[in-house]
């Protein structure tokens, strides 16, 4: 146990980014990271990757990493590059290599699924370098690329150009602050490129030999070191984001009262008779709760900049250590939400509250592991990390959650403000859009409208290596998007109650919870449109991942909905007299 939290508190260390000062002729890491698909698949390959025939250095040695960087597939490794500060070198060949012709395929294949290279300098990402300056937006840089000669053919880039920006405030010390590459692709081994270059094809039939070489720029720059982050960060349009206060204006309108006040008073001897199913319903509401203290928690550490992306993996680690504390607001709610709904088996509703959600993430990462596996991909999460995850499933989400229970089952039942008649009412005829599945499906529109944009963001910064930064602007939606959610469930259930239906429990909740099924819906149109994956392994991982992080969402803003119109049908109820 003890080991466990020394490791869990090793992995969560916060911002941790000293500058690091070089002298002149120091010696600066480069390190090399999994290589990733620019949206044509989603499965990455360790650097040294048996297949790529790298070149290496005497001993490879793994960095280590925290728990959240390696579940989200970082796989940092030492180089052979040998950069001097303030060393500027041209044509140093960083060894001889040779692909054999059964790999020249793999390579090829490669290329041209746009795989791209990263690599850290100084704990810096290095970006392509283009003509018209650095591109920021997009981090890495292309493995090779297609030219055409007399048919297109994949070459290899086997010369990098590396620029790397410095500051110094007193020309003694220097501190990295930009990394950029400018690969290209020569048959020749001098470095001296010229027009009748056509570039290192792989040969399918016997085995190419070439050499790797390397230059070294350094370019002094005005940025000082703090803000070296900065143009990783600057989205390809920031304007986008203002778009945002149109869509919030919405939020502004008005509903009409409805005309028919009388309703709702009607059903007050039944408006708090218990929802079918509510074991499963104090369970989701549990762990709901329990995703949205790790949500807020995650997104407001974030927004205040203890999560700085030079500190690799610390935002899932985040994620995950609170996800595990919180299985003690798990416990709570489902017990308080259970005894509330008149439950009273208790022992089945502590195992399913810590094991059923939890487990069935904990299933299907095992699962999308194993097609990570099959691939030989660098994503697939080691044994190790995944059985500290199971650790600290069982050793501490576990036992938090029967703790929260037990505190939750002992804390007197939460009063209502009217009486449950014993027979139950009739419930009339309801309008269309008052049934559940239409009303259900109108009421998460607006909060996934909301959202819409921030998540374009965020799958880009999934799938497209693209860094995600714009935390201020999650916090924002996030709060918007939670708002909106009450507000629209209050609407929903307020309109169905004056309508005499008082089954409002399950369709707060739904109303609530399908945003989370929008944002799967995104994701389809987003595989559809955005991503260019053809193979089978990278659909199934796309739609894995999609799928948890909706059902998350969907949980999230179900249990809003649930609390927003407990509190409202509370508060109505509790202001009227019944005679
Ligand atoms: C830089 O350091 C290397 C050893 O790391 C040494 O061989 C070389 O002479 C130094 N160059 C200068 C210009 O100081
Ligand atoms: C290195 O080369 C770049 C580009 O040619 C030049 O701008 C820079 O001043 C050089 N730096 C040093 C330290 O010589």
């Amino acid at each position: 146990m003890l080991s466990l939290l020394i490791a869990v508190a090793n992995s969560f260390y916060l911002p941790g980014v000293a500058p690091s000062d070089y002298e002149y002729n120091a010696t600066i890491e480069l390190k090399v990271n999994a290589l990733s698909s620019l949206k044509k698949t989603i499965i990455p390959y360790d650097y040294y990757h048996p297949r790529f025939h790298f070149c290496q250095p005497k001993k490879i040695i793994s960095e280590s990493e925290s728990l959240g960087s390696k579940l989200f597939g970082d796989r940092l490794f030492n180089s052979p590059f040998n950069l001097k500060m303030l060393r500027n070198e041209s044509c140093v060949v960083l060894c001889k290599a040779e692909i054999p012709a059964e790999d020249a395929e793999f390579v090829n294949y490669a290329i041209k699924e746009n795989y791209l290279m990263n690599w850290m300098i100084d704990g810096l990402p290095a970006a392509q370098k283009t003509n018209t300056g650095m591109e920021h937006a997009t981090i890495g840089f292309h493995l090779g690329q297609t030219i055409t000669k007399d048919k297109p053919v994949p070459v290899l880039n086997n010369h990098y150009e590396i620029y790397i920006s410095y500051h110094t405030k007193d020309n003694k010390k220097f501190r990295v602050v930009g990394a950029f590459v400018n690969p290209s692709s020569t048959e020749f081994d001098d470095c001296k490129r010229d027009d009748n270059d056509g570039g290192l094809e792989l040969s399918s039939k016997m085995a190419t030999k070439f050499t790797y070489t390397y230059d070294v720029y350094w370019i002094p720059s005005e940025i000082e070191w703090a803000s070296r982050w900065d143009h990783y960060l600057t989205s390809d349009n920031n304007k986008i984001h203002w778009f945002r206060r149109d869509i919030s204006r919405y939020n502004d309108i008005e509903i009409e009262d409805s005309q028919e006040e009388f309703g709702w008073k009607m059903i007050h001897g039944d408006v708090f008779r218990s929802p079918s199913n509510r074991m499963f319903f104090s369970v989701f509401v549990g762990n709901g709760a329990q995703m949205l203290g790790m949500a807020a928690v995650t997104i407001a550490l974030a927004a205040l900049g203890f999560l700085s992306p030079s500190n690799r993996g610390s935002l899932p680690t985040v994620m995950v250590v609170f996800y595990v504390l919180f299985g003690s607001i798990a416990g709570y709610i489902s017990a308080r939400v259970y005894k509330l709904c008149g439950g009273s088996a208790w022992r089945q509703n502590l195992v399913l509250t810590s094991a059923l959600v939890p487990g069935s993430i904990f299933l299907l990462l095992l699962v999308l592991n194993f097609f990570w596996i099959a691939q030989n991909s660098s994503s697939a999460v080691p044994f190790g990390t995944l059985f500290s995850l199971f650790a600290l499933w069982v050793f501490l989400s576990i036992p938090l959650s029967l703790i929260g229970a037990y505190i939750g089952f002992r804390t007197p039942k939460i009063q209502v403000p009217v009486r449950t008649l014993q027979i139950p009412r009739q419930i009339p005829d309801q309008p269309f859009y008052l049934q559940l599945i239409p009303a259900v499906a109108l009421s998460g529109i607006l909060p996934f409208a909301c959202l819409l944009i921030e998540l374009m963001y965020i799958m880009n910064g999934l799938w497209g290596n693209k860094i995600y930064y714009v935390f201020g602007f999650l916090m924002l939606v996030f709060v918007i998007l939670l708002i909106t959610t009450s507000l629209i469930s209050i609407i929903v259930c307020y309109f169905s109650l004056c309508a005499e239906n008082y089954n409002w429990w399950w369709r707060s909740f739904f109303s609530g919870a399908s945003c989370g099924f929008y944002v799967f819906l995104y994701g389809i149109i987003f595989y559809a449109t955005k991503l260019e994956i053809s193979d089978v392994t990278s659909t199934i991982l796309f739609f894995g991942w999609t799928a948890l992080m909706s059902a998350g969402l969907g949980l999230m803003t179900g249990t809003m909905g649930f609390f927003s119109c407990f509190y409202f049908v509370k508060s109505i109820y509790g202001a009227i007299k019944i005679d």
